[in-house]
């Protein structure tokens, strides 16, 4: 099959589009899926590096999830026929044509959903979805902060925030970027660019506010937790500006307030059953319009690295898709 393959750690520019690369055989428990397009996450910028908490050997091909039809079942696999269009989350290797995946992190497609979005909903909207639910426990009328909020899990959580009744504060590092959260939901924009974070979001919300979601980190943690109100929840989502940062721990305690941590990929690992709700409940939010994931762009398998080169220089908004099926 062809794959654009990690064949040694180092920039996406190394990438190697292979032409006769194995097709995985599935295990028990997997199903082997020829994929339709696979959705770019700031992950694959990492795992390139070797610098993700998932290391698998070389050569590999990143891309952590896609959308695709089922053409083999392992051993044990119940639920899914031969045919079946799904969506699933891989970690690795869905920059080919065909992947493995485990049957519990796989699930069917609802007729009518676009196949470039299915492939873009898993893991950035998965992600959201579980940290605003199970992890923040946001309650309509909230008060929600979203950093990164053009980017593809930020932009998720704006769309989420909003379609769970809360008012969301959208900040990111340009106009444009904010016009895009605009239009997926957020009631106010912050650029904080050109504007000091925490001064700009106490004018919008006096009291503090309640849940903060940060995929970003690096300079901006230590501001935007001095924005939470009491009670509030502060969920770690990521690191894509650099740093981890550290925080003072007397913040939390004099707002009566929470660190809350998003492993959104071991929660699908260990509690697969609430994933699959999750994820039913997200397509049902994308029938009924609630969600409508942004694709700003579409690279064929060839380019991919160009992609991942995209998301490193802060050049991409919403999701990105690289597409199996074009090679050229
Ligand atoms: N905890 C979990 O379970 C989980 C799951 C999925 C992803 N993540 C993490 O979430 C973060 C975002 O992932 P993503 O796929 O949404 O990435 P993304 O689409 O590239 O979004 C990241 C955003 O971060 C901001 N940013 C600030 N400094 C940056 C820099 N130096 N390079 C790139 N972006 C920078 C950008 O917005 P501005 O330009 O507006 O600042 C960008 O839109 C990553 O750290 C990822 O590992 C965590």
């Amino acid at each position: 099959m062809t794959a654009l393959l990690c064949e040694e750690h180092g920039p996406p520019e190394a990438l190697k589009l292979r032409s006769d690369a194995p097709v995985p055989q599935p295990g028990p428990g997997e199903v082997l899926i020829k994929i339709h397009a696979a959705g770019l996450n700031f992950p694959d910028s990492l795992i390139i590096f070797d610098k993700y908490q998932f290391k698998p050997a070389l050569p590999f091909a990143p891309g952590g999830e896609l959308s695709g039809t089922v053409t083999a079942l392992g051993e044990g696999v119940t639920g899914f026929a031969l045919g079946d269009t799904v969506s699933a989350l891989t970690n690795w290797g869905a920059f080919a044509e065909y992947v493995v995946a485990k049957a519990a992190s796989t699930t069917p497609i609802p007729d009518g959903v676009d196949l470039d979005v299915a492939a873009a909903i898993t893991l950035a909207h998965g992600t959201s979805h579980h940290a605003l639910k199970q992890r923040a426990n946001l309650q309509p009328g909230e008060t929600l902060l979203v950093l990164g909020a053009s980017g593809g899990v930020g932009l998720a959580a704006v769309e989420i925030g909003k379609a769970m009744g809360a008012r969301v504060i959208a900040a990111a590092s340009t106009e444009e970027k904010l016009a895009i959260a605009k239009a997926h939901g957020a009631d106010e924009t912050i650029n904080y660019t050109t504007a000091d974070l925490k001064t700009a979001v106490k004018a919008l919300a006096p009291k503090g506010v309640d849940v903060i979601y940060d995929p970003v980190g690096d300079k901006l943690a230590d501001p935007a937790f001095r924005t939470i109100g009491w009670g509030g929840r502060y969920l770690v989502i990521g690191f894509a500006g650099g740093e981890i940062p550290k925080l003072p721990l007397n913040l939390p305690l004099i707002k009566g307030a929470s660190i809350v941590g998003v492993f959104w990929g071991d929660f699908v690992a260990r509690t697969p059953d609430l994933h699959q709700q999750n994820m039913a409940e997200l397509y049902a939010m994308l029938a009924e319009g609630r969600i409508k994931p942004l694709i700003s762009a579409r690279y064929p398998l060839a380019q991919g690295g160009e992609a991942i080169r995209a998301m490193m220089d802060r050049q991409v908004t919403g999701k990105v898709i690289v597409k199996a099926g074009e090679t050229a």
